[in-house]
């Protein structure tokens, strides 16, 4: 594997790999002195073109823990805002002699347009609303710990789907590994051609809720919405909002994620988003430990050379 651009790219034992050995790093990121030699002398270049705080800083600590060098580099006060293309900001990078490339975009695809014009690896943080393999990665990851297996796994992906390169690339990933994904949205926040997604869809949230072991609530991502997708924001809550009576139609075991940044109140309680079974703060752990293994096994670290 040279580069992660979809979560349609990993077979299910290249995801599988990125599991196991994110389990084996975990053990690295509880010691107190958390850093490991494996990229000592690589560097890694933070290519972030959107706002982001969890997913840049993750990717920076992930990058720190294995020792490599770590370039951020974001837009504002960049050449970028005087207009310089992708493709030259690109050459430029290639220049200083980057071996991976994370990058963060508003435009779906431009992670693919970068590989074919860097020599080091691209790994896409997040492309417009097409995909976030990572996010993806981490959410299977949280789920794998939590509930003990994948395989079978009954997850709820609710909410914006439309806007969500979240939803995509986890409908991807947690079918690949056996997981059965219903996406639940008004129709308005569903894509075109979300039937010939590996999913089930519905409409109904209170009818899918019971059956669900993990039930992932979505961002309503307002700032990509140029047009009113649902009647009001209240209206919105009272349909597809997570707050505690909706909360109580869950079996006992399950468990709520969200990949932040909330809108509280709003897809989700307070309440709901704090409770012992939101896995919303170990997400953020665990994506730190999952961005480690990525970086590892796409710049060629051998498992069990240095983890031990
Ligand atoms: C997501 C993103 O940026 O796609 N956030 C994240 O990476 N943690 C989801 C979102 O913005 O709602």
């Amino acid at each position: 594997m040279k580069h992660l651009i979809s979560a349609a790219d990993l077979t299910r034992d290249e995801a599988l790999l990125i599991l196991d050995t994110a389990e084996e790093l975990a053990a690295v990121s509880e010691r107190s002195i958390k850093k490991l030699p494996t990229l000592r002398g690589r560097t890694v270049v933070n290519l972030f073109f959107e706002d982001s705080t969890r997913t840049r800083i993750s990717f920076e600590a992930a990058a720190k823990r294995l020792s490599a060098d770590v370039i951020n580099f974001s837009v504002k006060g960049s050449s970028v805002s005087k207009g310089e293309s992708l493709k030259d900001t690109a050459l430029t990078l290639e220049a200083m002699g980057a071996d991976a490339v994370v990058i963060r975009h508003s435009a779906s695809g431009a992670p693919h347009r970068l590989a074919g014009w860097v020599r080091g690896s691209v790994v896409n943080a997040g492309d417009g609303t097409h995909e976030h393999p990572t996010q993806a990665l981490l959410d299977a990851f949280s789920m794998r710990r939590r509930m003990g297996r994948l395989e079978g796994l009954k997850v709820a992906v609710v909410g914006d789907v439309l806007h969500s390169r979240v939803a995509r690339s986890n409908v991807l990933l947690l079918h690949a590994l056996g997981a059965e994904v219903t996406l639940v949205a008004p129709p308005t926040l569903l894509p075109v051609a979300v039937e010939n997604w590996p999913c089930q869809v519905s409409y109904d949230l209170d009818a899918v809720l019971p059956k669900s072991d993990v039930v992932m609530m979505l961002r309503v991502q307002l700032e990509r919405m140029n047009a009113a997708y649902f009647p009001s924001a209240r209206e919105y809550s009272r349909r597809y909002g997570l707050d505690r009576d909706r909360f109580r139609k869950l079996h006992e075991d399950a468990i709520v994620m969200h990949p932040g940044p909330m809108n509280r109140g709003m897809e989700i309680s307070a309440e709901v988003a704090d409770s012992p079974r939101s896995t919303i703060v170990e997400q953020v752990a665990n994506g730190v430990t999952v961005r480690m293994a990525v970086l590892y096994l796409l710049l060629g670290g051998a498992i069990g050379r240095d983890i031990k």
